[in-house]
Parts: structure tokens; sequence; C-alpha cells
């Protein structure tokens, strides 16, 4: 095996495979891009060619292409193995059938996909109906949609058959066992239903959406796959293995409601398309729900749910992405339709609804607008409605512009609004959101929490006996981007944490430049200080202009500050 592995170490170079992952940019030798695997505003996650490796100076995450692998698609050593062999155009002659449960699992459903797939061209109505839903025969094919018979028990005994036992089948969430007693107790989940496979990001099937060919009146339109081992509904978008890296050529993302929409919109040319469906957007920002996997391609993302009563609820998922930062567009569309039904009539069409996306706060704002409500109404509908959107976006800068656009908008008072925010900020901290308000009482920010580790790996550089050259001069370094007080702070570090810090170090640079990387640590580190400076000194700002004191002072730092920052951006560069 080892042999393998360094062969497709070798024919592989570490920034091409990362890049068909993430959005890569060039920083002198290396590539930089935001971590996959926490969540950040700034870039502090680096690739190194020469090396053959990755890390992070944000949350520690290194390695080479197959732990990068491994940890953004969640596969086990053997599976990073073989889609990397894969790509490398490598054989695994010696790789013996792995008894790794998971590998079962998506056998599983993956010969039930092809058994679905060959079900649609034998049972010849489901065939048509999909067809005349607008789907091309191409189009059935690359998404592999399929049929489940309209049976109790074909699939089931098909797998079977296979030598596939029940309970495995159960496990993916393909048949189901009654309670009641005498007979056959389990039965196929699926059954008359169009079958859409589900694919995680590197396109293995991890569940099925069914939707009903004969409605009985009775059973769902709909229906999805329950959480298995495989099918994380909050980490898992419909479309995104095959919309991935059109989204990040394009730099934008669409997210529509069905899978109808979806597939629709990939048909149509529209490939850089993500469905909701099936997908929980929950609070949690973290990296790899499905909001983090958006924006690890791309931040720009464009909204087009229903324009029913249920889209038009479905608005308030995108509080997640707004949270994260992202720069969430909206798209109304008109008329009790959605994406598929446009499509279908005249893709042309959905070109021009695209382009009338909107801000989001500026669509919520002008919803409200429309409602011609009394200026208390109004007053009242903004607290209730938009506040939360708001509330969310992680910096004062865009805050203080989406509370300007709302005031203009809906011909509020600007600092009425900012007083309200506050107060509701104050009341509703979101459990989730992590929001820089109140920093003193809310939990520590994440910006701090970056910050606090990219000193932790200088301290480890700075006390490390394995780089001890030079340590005057990198501990006053180091001071001139702390400032004293902290520096002070660093002596009462206790001997378990310097010898913690110290390893720390030593395993994440071994024997790499050391000059450099201090250099750079430095660098990273100094524009985290100059982030939270910029934070503090545009809320100052906002302050300064109600008392019309010191707006000119406060100008120049914020100016001295972005000019440092451009500069630090192009020495790292350089490095
Ligand atoms: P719609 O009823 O608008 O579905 O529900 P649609 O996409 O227009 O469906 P078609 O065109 O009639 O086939 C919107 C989405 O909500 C989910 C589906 O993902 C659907 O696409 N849904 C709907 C369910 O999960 N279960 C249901 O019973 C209905
Ligand atoms: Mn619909």
């Amino acid at each position: 095996m080892s042999t393998h592995v360094q062969e497709i170490k070798d024919r592989l170079d570490v920034a091409a495979v990362v890049s068909s992952y993430i959005k890569l940019d060039k920083s002198g030798a290396n590539y930089k891009a935001r971590c996959p695997f926490h969540n950040e505003k700034t870039p502090s996650f680096y690739v190194s060619p020469e090396r053959g490796s990755f890390y992070c100076f944000g949350c520690g995450a290194k390695g080479d292409i197959f732990t990068f692998v491994e940890k953004f698609e969640g596969l086990d050593f053997m599976g990073a193995l073989k889609v990397l062999a894969e790509r490398a155009g490598v054989v695994l002659d010696r790789v013996v059938k792995t008894d790794n449960r998971k590998e079962l699992l998506y056998e599983i459903l993956e010969k039930a996909t092809e058994y679905f797939e060959q079900k649609i061209e034998e049972e010849k109505h489901a065939k048509a109906y999909a067809l005349g839903r607008g789907l091309s025969e191409s189009t059935l094919s690359s998404f592999r949609v399929g049929y489940a018979p309209n049976d109790w028990r074909q699939l089931r005994s098909y797998l079977a058959s296979k030598g596939y036992r029940d309970a495995d089948v159960e496990a993916v969430g393909l048949i189901k066992k009654t309670d009641k007693p005498g007979g056959d107790p389990y039965y196929d989940v699926f059954r008359g239903r169009i079958m859409f496979p589900i694919s995680d990001t590197s396109g293995r099937v991890v569940a099925f959406t069914g939707r009903i060919v004969v409605d009985d009146g009775k059973s769902p339109k709909y229906l999805n796959s329950p959480e298995t081992a495989l099918y994380s509904k909050s980490k898992t978008l419909y479309g995104l293995d095959k919309a991935k890296s059109d989204i990040r050529k394009r730099d934008y993302s669409i997210l529509v409601e069905g899978q109808m929409d979806l597939v629709m919109s990939h048909q149509a040319g529209f490939t850089n398309t993500v469905a909701a469906s099936g997908t929980a957007f929950t609070e949690d920002r973290g990296a790899d729900s499905a909001f983090g996997l958006l924006t690890r391609l791309s931040d720009n993302i464009v909204v087009a749910f229903d324009s029913d009563a249920a889209g038009q609820k479905a608005v308030k998922r995108i509080v997640p992405a707004i949270a994260l930062g992202m720069n969430v567009k909206i798209v109304d569309i008109k008329g009790g339709k959605d994406p598929a039904d446009i499509i279908k009539a005249n893709p042309k069409d959905w070109t021009k609804a695209l382009e009338s996306k909107k801000d989001f706060i500026e669509y919520l704002a002008d919803a409200i607008k429309d409602s011609n409500a009394s200026p208390a109404a109004v007053a009242k509908t903004v607290k209730e409605d938009l506040f939360p959107y708001v509330a969310a976006i992680p910096d004062d800068t865009p805050r203080f512009q989406a509370i300007k656009k709302i005031a203009d908008r809906l011909a509020l008072s600007e600092d009425a609004l900012w007083k309200d925010l506050q107060e509701y900020v104050k009341k509703n901290r979101p459990g989730g959101a992590q929001s820089s308000f109140g920093k003193a009482e809310g939990p520590p920010s994440r910006r701090l929490d970056r910050l606090e580790s990219i000193e932790r790996k200088a301290l480890g550089i700075l006390y490390s006996n394995r780089y001890m050259k030079g340590g005057a001069d990198r501990k006053r370094e180091l001071q001139g981007v702390v400032g004293e007080a902290r520096m002070k702070e660093f002596e009462t570090l206790s001997s378990d944490d310097l010898a913690e810090l110290t390893l720390e170090a030593e395993v994440t640079y071994g024997d790499s430049d050391i000059e450099k990387e201090y250099k750079m640590l430095l660098l990273t580190l100094e524009e985290e200080y100059l982030n939270k400076r910029l934070e503090d000194a545009t809320m100052a700002l906002h302050k300064a202009e109600k008392g019309k004191e010191d707006v000119e002072g406060i100008m120049k730092s914020i100016q001295a500050f972005t000019t440092r920052k451009q500069e630090i951006r192009r020495l790292i560069t350089r490095l």
C-alpha cells in the first residue's frame, strides 16, 4: 500500500487536489484560502506545493492530500486512498475489499440506485411522467433519476437476492419493519415514486427523495430518506456534488427549493444551483453545515424560493448564511410559480428572474413597504420580521449599512432603529449566533479564538528549544504586535502550557523554514489585531457622528489601519 501512496503523491499536486474542493488564491510560493475546517473570514489556511501539505494557522488542521480528502469528505484512510487513486489513475491492485461497514452501506445505496434506474426504463408510465415534467433523457441519466415500483417488497427482495442483509438495507433507510405480528416484517419505504438520488460532495449516493407518480391522496408528495450513518440532513445539499465546481468558477451559488427546481436548473445551464429540500438548515455555523459547505466555494448566494407562503417562510432559513457573513441576495418569484415551472416554460425567463435579485435587506424591507402599513405598524414589523436578520450580520460595518438601508427605504429614523436593534440584540441574544455585540458578557468571539490560536503558535516557536536561534529578536517583534501588556500575560503561562505549545509548534513546523513561518505568523497576527481595531473604530465612528466630535481623528486611524492591512497582505504574498 505504501508504494501506492507514494505513487499517488507523486502524481497529484496538493494544490490541484485542494482546489478541486475549495477556492485557492496564490500567495507567494504557496496558496491560501479560508480554512474549510473551521469558520473564518480572513484566510489562514495555507497549501504548500513544495511540501505537499496544507496547514491552518487558525485551527491547526494540517496534513497531506490524504488527510485533506479524509477530513473534507469524512472518509477513512482507505476511502481517501480510493478517491485519490482514481484521480491519479493509479490502479489499486492490492486493495482487498474492506469489511468497513460504511463501504457496505454505500454499496447498498449504489445497488438500489442502479435498480431504480433500470426500473424507470422498464415501467413506461414512470418514464413518461418524468419526461412530461420537462426532464430530458440526458438529465435523467446524469442525475441518475429512477423509479421505485409501486410494490411493497420489490426492492427488498432484489437486494436480498444480491446477498444484502435486511438490517443493513434498513440502516440506509430503504426498508422499514412493521410491528404487526406474523408474515414478513420488512417493506420498501419508497413505492410508486420517481427517485432522485442524493449524493455526498464526492458524488456517492447517500440518500433518496421520491416524488409520487400517481397521487393517492394520502401519501406525501415527496418522501425523503431518514438520517442514517451516511446521511446527515444538516450537512447535505441536493446537487452540491454537481454544482460545486461551477459555484467556485462563477463565484456564486443559487439556492432553490425542490428537487425538480434543481434538476431543471442544471438542465437549463444554471449548473451552480443547489437545492434546500431535505436539508436541515441548523443554527449551526460549523464549517460542514449546509451554508458552511457553500461558503467554502463562494461567499455569494442567490436564494430563489417559491413565492407561496411556504416559500416565504423558508426565507428564514437564510439566517445562518447571514451569520456566516455570506452575501445573500433574494430573487422575487412572482405569480405562484417555482423555478421548475418557469424554466420548463422558458429558460430565458429564469435568467430574467435571477437578474431581479435584491440584497436580502432590500428584499425584506421592500416587502414591508409594499404592505402599505401605517408607520407605527411598519416600525413594529421591522423589529419582529427584520431584526432577526440584521442581528445575525456578524460585522458592525455591514450591520450599520443594513440599518441605513432600512431607514432609507421605510422612512424611519436611523438612530432610533440602531438603538432598537441594540435593545433587541440584548434581549434576544441567539444561542448560536456569536455576534460581536456585547462582547463582554457574550461568549468569546471567533476572532478572539483565532487570534489566540495564532499567538499560541508564535509562542510555541518562541519557546521551543528546537528553534532557539534569534529568540530575543523574535520576542521583540512579537511584543511589537501584541503590546507590552499582552506580553506580560504570556509570562504567566504554566510550564505545562509551554510544553504543549512548543510541542504543537514542532509538530506543525518540523524542519520548515522557521524564520519565514514566524514572519508569516506575526503578519497574520497583526492583521487580526487590525481587524479588531477597525471594528472598534467603526463603532466609535458611528457614535462620534452623533456627537459630532473627533470624527476626523477616528477616520484617520481607520485609514491608517486599512493602509497597514493592505501592506500586510502584500508582505504575506511576498513571503
Ligand atoms: P412543492 O409542493 O412546491 O413541490 O414543495 P414542487 O417542487 O413544486 O413539486 P412538484 O413540482 O409538484 O413535483 C416544495 C418542496 O417541498 C418538499 C419538496 O422538496 C418540494 O420540492 N416537499 C413537498 C416535501 O418534502 N414533501 C411534500 O409532501 C411536499
Ligand atoms: Mn414548488
